[in-house]
């Protein structure tokens, strides 16, 4: 170990490859040694131990609660952006959301949002273009620190490049004073959204039923076998004739479940 930086054997790397798969599904490439390092030093630190097998038992032993859910928060990548993949939203405003039955609640789930742009921007497009015709969002992360930043809806100033003008008059605040340099999605839309945590690798429970399931930009972490355990269950969370959107770099190839293609990245439930 260096004064600067902790190093990592190839059997802690091991180790902790081994717990965020069991945990969380994502699948760790060797090429990965250097993030882990990087992302859990600071535990190390904060416990004031020499080493990473020190901190993998730490966690393992459970008297200290939370520290899973600690390392897996380190662990996984939360990169998002406000109406990030245009085309999706392309596609609900042209397509979709002209032709939504008028008192239908529109159920949306946003299942890996980390802290919320994607969950924000749908509601921002929902809200401006059914009106008063209800809809429902629900979003989701297995990350319980992204979670409280998308309840909060306080984003940094330099976040807001993708949403449109109208959208920012409409529904975000400029922060002043201490809030200075961030904005805060209003109150109405913060309101209507529900934010809890879901571990799409574990069985998920009475979520609900829902019309369209965004599941962006989570499943290039999977492996095969988990990619497809997650697609079932998502699946049987949609109504038929539901749409699933993906990442426009991730592919279902090989993975079928009763869903056709009816837009680049995006399935129907037939
Ligand atoms: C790169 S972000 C994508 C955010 C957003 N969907 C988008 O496209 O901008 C991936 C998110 O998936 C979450 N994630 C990873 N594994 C998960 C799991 N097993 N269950 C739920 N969420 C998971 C991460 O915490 C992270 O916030």
């Amino acid at each position: 170990m260096s004064i600067f930086q902790f190093e990592i054997t190839d059997n802690e790397f091991k180790a902790f490859r081994t717990f965020i798969y069991d945990e969380a599904g994502i699948n760790l490439s060797d090429e990965k040694k250097t993030l882990v390092t990087s992302r859990l030093s600071k535990r190390l630190r904060h416990y004031s131990l020499q080493s990473f097998q020190q901190y993998h038992d730490l966690m393992m032993a459970g008297n200290h609660s939370g520290e899973q859910q600690v390392a897996i928060d380190l662990l996984t990548t939360n990169e998002t952006y406000f109406f990030r993949e245009p085309k999706h939203f392309n596609f609900l405003e042209k397509q979709l959301l002209p032709k939504w039955p008028a008192n239908k609640t529109l159920k949306v789930w946003s299942a890996a949002s980390s802290s919320g742009e994607e969950a924000y921007s749908l509601a921002m497009l929902f809200d401006d273009m059914l009106g008063s015709n209800p809809w429902d969002i629900f979003a989701s992360d297995i990350n319980s620190q992204v979670l409280k930043t998308a309840q909060n809806g306080l984003y940094l100033q330099n976040r807001i490049d993708g949403i449109p003008k109208k959208f920012l008059r409409k529904y975000c605040l400029k922060g002043v004073d201490e809030h200075a340099g961030y904005l805060l999605i209003n109150k109405n839309l913060r309101q209507k959204l529900i934010f809890s945590q879901v571990n799409l690798k574990r069985p998920l429970g009475n979520v609900g039923i829902f019309d369209i399931i965004f599941l962006r930009n989570v499943l290039i972490y999977f492996d095969m076998e988990t990619k497809r355990k997650i697609i079932r269950q998502l699946v049987e969370k949609l109504q038929p004739k539901g749409y699933l959107f993906i990442g426009h770099s991730e592919s279902l190839k090989d993975i079928h479940d009763g869903l056709k293609i009816v837009s680049p990245a995006i399935y129907q439930k037939l």
